[in-house]
């Protein structure tokens, strides 16, 4: 069809649990939620001028399709990053103005970035028929991020914004990129988010250097292993063998990739046999694993999951995406949410000075044309 101007959304997501196991070829089970990006494409009829308002912090971008470079930082580089990965793809597209908005909290671990990428990589593909595929649009808006934010992120986010299904979780096999939908029913649990509000800067050049450990704790098992491509390859055995020839923080990085794919597999298991005790008792362990052999938690993520530990009425919390901030995810009774809501906002305003945010967020479809 040909028109002049699209309107997309594109969702944040959750992730039940899987964290860092997507760059190392394992497993992730996320879900899109119902905090979306929207931006409206429109083509300006130039052949390159590019102009982008960001609605929700009323700023403006200008530049033009065969002149432009990453800044030092801001939202100008996701958008620059998808446009140029799309001409890199071959993609052909003129000029056109864009505005977008959204409330996918920036820095909560909700993927606002992935949301925003998603969208205008889905938007230029549809309003340019370019003609590319799902998978073309999630690969372009990873390395976007890759190149143009500096964060070498995995594929799990993109996946997950553009791949969503209203109501189901997806286990992703981050090696061969096959996945299946999980109906996600908890009977009479439900999930809570509390946003620590915080975002340490340290996110993003930690996360690349836990890449870069996980890849030095690959070469020293490869020594042993000649056939292992990655920590997906690993199992807990074959690390036990190979732990004393690697420093102790690289060892631990494996530990924790190790273990958490086994667990995200474990977590797919119980989901589907209703187990959802068991299912919280994994995403416990998975915090303890992020916060003490990956170390990506900060004080307010373990605090915000100590303060669950003695309520029998929660049975699982975690910290949830990159880390060093954004939210913990918790599996909570329905009946018990506004009032443990209450008690977890007043104590951490208490300890820290500064407020949380709650969200109960539903699980919905992936990016979409609205109009
Ligand atoms: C960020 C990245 C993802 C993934 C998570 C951790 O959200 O964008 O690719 O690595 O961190 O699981």
């Amino acid at each position: 069809m040909k028109r002049n101007s699209v309107i997309v959304q594109s969702p944040g997501r959750i992730n039940i649990i899987g964290e860092h196991t997507d760059y190392n070829d394992g497993y992730v089970l996320p879900a899109a939620i119902d905090k979306k990006a929207i931006f409206k494409i429109t083509k300006n009829g130039s052949e390159n001028r590019v102009n982008i308002s960001a609605t929700n912090v009323n700023e403006t971008y200008s530049f033009e399709l065969n002149n432009f470079k990453p800044i030092t930082s801001g939202w100008q580089n996701y958008i620059m990053g998808v446009v140029k990965e799309l001409q890199n793809i071959g993609a052909n597209f003129s000029g056109f103005d864009g505005e977008f908005g959204g409330n996918v909290p920036i820095g909560g671990g909700m993927s606002s970035s992935a949301a925003l990428e998603c969208s205008l990589a889905f938007g230029l593909n549809e309003l340019f028929n370019l003609g590319l595929d799902k998978w073309q649009l999630i690969k372009t808006s990873q390395m976007a991020e890759h190149n143009f934010v500096g964060i070498k992120c995995g594929i799990m986010d993109q996946f997950a914004s553009m791949m969503g299904k209203k109501n189901k979780v997806m286990l992703l096999d981050c090696r061969s990129l096959k996945f299946k939908y999980f109906p996600f029913d908890l009977g009479n649990y439900q999930l809570l988010l509390l946003n620590t509000n915080v975002s340490h800067n340290l996110a993003s050049s930690e996360y690349n250097i836990r890449r870069e450990e996980c890849e030095s704790g690959v070469k020293i098992i490869q020594k042993r292993f000649p056939t292992v491509k990655n920590l997906r390859d690993v199992s807990f055995q074959m690390l036990q063998q190979c732990t004393s020839e690697m420093p102790k923080n690289i060892s631990r990085r494996c530990h924790h990739v190790v273990m958490e794919n086994n667990r995200v597999l474990a977590a797919t298991d119980a989901l589907t046999q209703n187990k959802i005790h068991l299912l919280g008792e994994l995403m416990y362990q998975s915090h303890v694993s992020l916060q003490k052999d990956y170390e990506v938690s900060c004080p307010e993520l373990d605090y915000l999951v100590k303060l669950t530990l003695d309520k029998e009425y929660i049975l699982g919390s975690r910290m949830m995406g990159g880390g060093f901030g954004g939210c913990t995810i918790n599996l909570i009774d329905k009946k018990e949410v506004n009032s443990f809501i209450e008690f977890a906002s007043e104590n951490y305003r208490n300890q820290f000075g500064f407020d949380l945010t709650p969200y109960q967020v539903a699980i919905r479809n992936g990016t979409e044309l609205i109009e």
